[in-house]
């Protein structure tokens, strides 16, 4: 089953919008497989963020990631990657449809509310980095 990993980001965590994007994965018919509040390391946001290396907002990237919790997710079901990032909307929230997460929560494109995995490369190595084996439970879905 194809999994992808989704962080809430510390501007969400600090606004209390854990729980109102949880639902809208629950609600879609997603399941959570890996969750947990954690501050992130310098070494793994810059890991996190390898590919962004050269841009000229790499630091701010990485300073604001670190600069408070985050809440770090593994989710699955069918196309997940695809979905979930439709359900996120595009990275600048004041581009972003109403009705997306970060159409209905964001302004700025650096505290763009939340992070998802934008391929099955790029969602096996976040979930390497953020998650032990043994943090990921698979179990039965009944609905
Ligand atoms: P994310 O999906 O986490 O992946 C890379 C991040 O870079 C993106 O979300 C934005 O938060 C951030 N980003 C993109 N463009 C800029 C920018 N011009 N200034 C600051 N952050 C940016």
């Amino acid at each position: 089953m194809e999994k992808t990993f989704l962080m809430v980001k510390p501007d969400a965590v600090q606004r209390g919008l854990i729980g109102e994007i949880v639902a809208r994965f629950e609600k879609k018919g997603f399941q959570l497989i890996g969750a947990k509040l954690m501050r992130i390391s310098q070494e793994q946001a810059e890991q996190h963020y390898i590919e962004h290396k050269d841009k000229p907002f790499y630091r701010e990237l990485v300073d604001f990631i670190t600069s408070g919790p985050v809440f770090a997710m593994v989710w699955q079901g069918e196309n997940v990657i695809q979905i979930s990032r439709q359900m996120m909307g595009v990275t600048r929230p004041h581009e972003a449809a109403p009705g997306t997460i970060r159409g209905d929560f964001g302004l700025i494109v650096r505290k763009n509310i939340i992070h998802g995995s934008d391929s099955v490369d790029s969602a096996d190595r976040e979930i390497k980095l953020f998650f032990k084996e043994n943090e990921l439970l698979e179990y039965s879905k009944l609905i």
